[in-house]
């Protein structure tokens, strides 16, 4: 399986619902643990997106969604909100969720043992505020328009060409307009061929940061405003989690 098809897998679709929508105590059922890195698809939203600066009637926009939380804590504060993802299987489950607002699954306790579970879109959210579709952020449909707010959450180093989606953002993103980029850092060779990489290199002996490279490339149509530490966990299973801390940086258009 080429790295990239891992978020049309079952095992995938079952791990992003439990990441995105799951209990404290589903995710992490242990006394101890991070418990500050829970709710991350929530916090990429609540810790970053300055709601100051919104325009009554905001559009949203969400590239590389998954499942959708952030998509549904955007329409907290947005009117419209687009939710992008390549994966066929996550938009199909994030469009069910926009439906019926739940859906059952199941996430891995031990093995094939896994405990049965329903992921549930917050009652408060409206969720006619929003549309899922599938895209690629690399080549998105050109007649997506423009919005008040984007968001790329842990998406940057999933992509074959970043830089190729970096560039397409002064055009996504209106005058005054949030764009809210995190990124784990985590460049490897199966998403994104070393050429491309955004940091995590030396070159003519300098080690070369992603987030040097994110100013170089968005300084001439962004400002930087904030650059945070984001601490997340995926539960991969019962005894086994990723726990990473996403650089999350926030710029707003010129
Ligand atoms: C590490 S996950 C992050 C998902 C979500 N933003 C979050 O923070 O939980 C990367 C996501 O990017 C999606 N993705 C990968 N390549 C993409 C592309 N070219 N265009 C849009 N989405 C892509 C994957 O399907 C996956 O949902």
């Amino acid at each position: 399986m080429n790295a990239p098809d891992f978020y049309e897998t079952d095992r995938a679709v079952a791990e992003y619902l439990l990441f995105h929508y799951g209990t404290p105590s589903q995710i992490l059922p242990w006394k101890s643990g991070p418990t500050d890195a829970l709710e991350y698809p929530a916090r990429c939203i609540s810790e970053c997106l300055d709601l100051s600066l919104l325009p009554s009637h905001a559009r949203a926009l969400d590239l590389g969604c998954a499942v959708g939380r952030s998509t549904f804590e955007l329409a907290r504060h947005c009117s419209e909100v687009v939710g992008i993802d390549y994966s066929h299987r996550f938009i199909e489950v994030a469009r069910q969720l926009q439906q019926h607002g739940s859906i059952p699954y199941a996430y891995a306790e031990e093995g094939l043992l896994t405990t049965p579970a329903t992921a549930t879109v917050p009652a408060e959210i409206d969720r006619e505020r929003v549309k899922f579709e599938q895209g690629n952020a690399q080549a998105l449909r050109p007649d997506l328009s423009t919005f008040d707010v984007v968001l790329m959450a842990n998406l940057v180093d999933r992509l074959p060409d970043p830089r190729r989606c970096l560039d397409s953002l002064p055009g996504l993103v209106r005058p005054g307009g949030q764009l809210i980029l995190t990124t784990p850092c985590t460049w490897l060779e199966e998403y994104t061929a070393r050429p491309q990489w955004l940091g995590g290199f030396e070159e003519n002996g300098r080690p070369i940061r992603t987030l040097e490279t994110l100013q170089a490339v968005l300084d001439p149509h962004f400002t930087l405003t904030r650059a945070l530490d984001l601490p997340f966990l995926i539960r991969e299973h019962a005894r086994k989690f990723q726990w990473s801390v996403a650089l999350a940086t926030v710029w707003i258009r010129h």
